[in-house]
């Protein structure tokens, strides 16, 4: 088995390594001044069982075409297997054809993992589960929900009396599956989005007065979404507010967004890069915003 690291979270492929006692294999990236990528392995593939880490995370497009020719370049040198590990998959957030004329994103990027000539995808906590289903090659989807579990049964004081709220209708699956590991109470948010960057959160439909309650999400991208949450269930008479996400994307205002929020912790896994946030399940360490 051979794992190697696109640019995007080597910290992360660093990380699996370890726990596999494996050596991250040697490739490079270059990027020309007419911004083309080339990527080059520097040891033989031959036959091998080969995984490659990346996620899709910022600079996207970057991201993404770094994978493809990883995918493409560990064919080409007679890998025997190559698995594609996808952290973060962001263009899970593109998954239908919900306004007229619009790409779909999803789809196409799981086209051209495949078109490059991946055997097999790993990936984690996709914004729409059903992306799994463009795939014609097997998909893993791994979920946080263990590890989010975790990290707040072992860090809440007054754990038991809390309450799962999931800031949109769209992750009530979710949040009810960690609500029931959890055996805690299960509110949720009525939410529209309004723009890239703006949400507007309705009711909070669900009982968290003097509660602690527990928000999760697939992801944090601009905070919108959380900070509307934060308000209404603060508005609602939550005691206290924890805040566990699978991806710390945190894009344009959120890190600002987020210190102004009345939360005892806001935390991610390290499915993305970032310099804070992440719950480490290895080392049971944590870094908060
Ligand atoms: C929304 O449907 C998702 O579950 C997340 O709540 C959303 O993607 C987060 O985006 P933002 O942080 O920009 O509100």
């Amino acid at each position: 088995l051979m794992v190697f690291s696109g640019q995007s979270n080597c910290a992360l492929a660093q990380e699996i390594c370890n726990v596999l006692g494996t050596t991250l294999g040697q490739s490079e990236t270059q990027k020309f001044t007419n911004d083309n990528l080339v990527v080059r392995y520097k040891q033989s593939l031959r036959e091998a069982d080969v995984f490659i880490v990346q996620s899709f995370s910022s600079p996207v497009s970057d991201s993404i075409m770094e994978l493809l020719l990883m995918i493409d370049a560990a064919k080409s040198a007679s890998a025997a297997r190559v698995t594609a590990v996808i952290p973060y998959y962001s263009y899970a957030r593109s998954d239908k054809k919900d306004e007229p004329r619009i790409s779909i994103a999803g789809r196409l990027v799981a086209d051209l993992i495949q078109a490059a000539g991946a055997d097999r995808v790993l990936t984690m906590t996709l914004h729409s589960p059903q992306v799994h289903g463009f795939f014609k090659i097997p998909v893993d989807h791994l979920s946080a929900e263990v590890v989010i579990a975790e990290h707040l049964q072992q860090t809440v004081d007054g754990f038991s009396d809390g309450v799962v709220l999931a800031p949109d209708a769209g992750d009530i699956k979710r949040a009810s599956a960690l609500a029931r590991r959890l055996d805690s109470g299960l509110a949720f948010i009525d939410k529209r989005r309004t723009s890239d960057t703006t949400v507007n959160a309705r009711a909070l439909i669900g009982d968290v007065q003097g509660r602690k309650v527990f928000i999760v999400d697939d992801e944090i991208s601009t905070a919108g979404s959380l900070v509307e949450a934060v308000n209404l269930a603060k508005a609602n008479g939550a005691d206290s507010v924890h805040v566990a996400v699978t991806h710390g994307v945190y894009t344009g205002p959120a890190v600002e967004r987020i210190h102004g929020l009345d939360v005892v912790e806001v935390c991610s896994t390290n499915t993305v890069d970032v310099p804070y946030s992440k719950i480490e399940r290895s080392g049971g360490k944590l870094k908060t915003l």
